[in-house]
């Protein structure tokens, strides 16, 4: 006899206790019950390779011992006093993010998810710049919010029926199909030169702020070619508005750098962070530049924002991050990955595209006249589960592989995940 109810009793009480909003991989899913580092296990006491992180939040592993027992310790003396009296690790929080992330951003406020640090620096935008009419990127994904939805750039996310107005779209960057049908470098990055061109027609010319994902990753994993972001940051300047990136699923060393937009050579104005900052406890926070941040001087407090053990969590993973090199062996491993995918693609023709930075990386299914190939997709996806392999999905028509493992990962498991997708395939 199992201790657990087991994946269909699950799916009964979900069906009949939990909105229908939310969805659930696989035809036949299993009941997860126990992490370790990048493994998982179900009810019946398979082992999985995890390469998916719980989607970009488990960066350092699955019940890292180093971080749950802070966590526990912290959990044991002090959970909860509300943000309005002082504890030592939501300031101790803020002072390592401002050293860890890039430029000057230095001051931060601290929420529970993504979409409230979108929120949050979309607000600080508008407070700073008087504004509040923004830009977002086709294909983007922002938060579920009414404001966070309505710059959300991708159809099957967008369910509100009254979006906020004042929002204007530029095309993505997404080199293998392109909006703008050019090719890169000849194109000059028209996509980037196109936001003027929005400015310039469909605003009244100062807009609050431009929000990106600086690699999109429910678009499937779009990464923009070299100099965008810096074209971005050009246009931007020239008419006040400023640069909000959305580090929620790219940030924490994920592709080799503490931020994505590292990659880029460009400092944003503001970041908003999430997922990865707590390794599984809720935080987020949005940072920015004492002098964008002084702006923000009317009340504001988030209830469980930066609590004594979200602070801690969030401490002690960016000391884990620091400890073990996460960075390197996500810019290892990912190149590592990218070079058995493309020995696949040799081989396997469904595989159309392959790309990425570290262990932020997509290979992108197609038929033989690049119509996407999602149902082939969800079968290899379904045969890698019942191999013992965990692997993510996303993009516009859901035919991207997504490959977003926790950093702890090692050579032999990036191996034995190749080894099996080139079975399956
Ligand atoms: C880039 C990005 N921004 C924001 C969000 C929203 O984050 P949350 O689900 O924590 O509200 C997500 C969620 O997947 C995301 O991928």
């Amino acid at each position: 006899m199992s201790d657990y109810i087991g994946p269909e009793a699950i799916l009964e009480k979900k069906k009949k206790y939990i909105m229908p909003c939310l969805g659930h991989f696989y035809r036949e899913p299993r009941q997860m019950v126990r992490g370790s580092m990048q493994y998982l296990f179900d009810s019946e006491g398979r082992k999985y390779l995890d390469c998916f992180a719980g989607v970009s939040v488990v960066n350092c592993g699955h019940c890292n011992p180093e971080i749950t027992r802070e966590v526990c310790k912290q959990v044991e003396t002090l959970q909860h006093v509300c943000n309005i009296y002082l504890t030592e690790n939501f300031v101790n929080l803020a002072e390592k993010l401002a050293e860890v992330t890039p430029g000057k951003l230095q001051k931060s406020f601290f929420c529970s998810t993504g979409t409230e640090a979108n929120e949050g620096s979309l607000l600080l935008a508008s407070i700073y710049t008087k504004s509040s009419e923004f830009i977002a990127l086709q294909n983007g994904l922002h938060g579920r919010t009414k404001l966070t939805m309505s710059l959300t750039g991708i159809g099957m996310w967008r369910t509100d029926p009254n979006p906020v107005g004042g929002i204007h779209f530029a095309p993505n960057p997404y080199c293998y199909r392109c909006p703008m049908n050019k090719k890169y470098p000849e194109c000059d990055l028209a996509c980037a030169n196109a936001i003027e061109t929005l400015i310039q027609t469909a605003t009244s010319g100062r807009i609050a702020a431009l929000i990106a994902e600086p690699i999109q990753g429910n678009a499937g994993i779009v990464v923009p070619p070299k100099g965008y972001f810096k074209r971005v940051k050009e246009i931007l300047a020239k008419y006040g508005g400023l640069l909000i990136a959305d580090e929620v699923q790219t940030g924490f060393a994920r592709t080799g750098k503490m931020f994505a937009i590292e990659n880029f050579d460009v400092v944003p104005d503001i970041m908003s962070v999430a997922k990865a900052l707590g390794n599984g406890a809720p935080i987020s926070a949005f940072i920015s530049t004492a002098e964008i941040a002084d702006t923000y001087t009317r009340p504001g407090a988030s209830t469980l924002g930066g609590n004594p053990v979200s602070s801690t969590a969030g401490l002690a993973v960016l000391n884990y991050i620091e400890h073990h090199n996460l960075m390197e062996n996500a810019r290892a491993r990912g190149e590592q990955l990218r070079a058995g995918l493309a020995e696949l693609q040799k081989k396997h023709p469904i595989i159309g595209d392959i790309r990425g930075i570290g262990l932020m990386t997509g290979a992108e299914f197609v038929h033989g006249d690049k119509s996407p190939a999602f149902e082939e997709l969800d079968q290899v996806l379904e045969e890698m589960k019942n191999r013992g392999f965990i692997i993510g999905k996303n993009g516009v028509s859901r035919n991207v592989m997504a490959f977003q493992p926790p950093l702890v990962i090692t050579e032999d498991d990036i191996n034995d995940v190749l080894n099996a997708l080139d079975l399956v395939l």
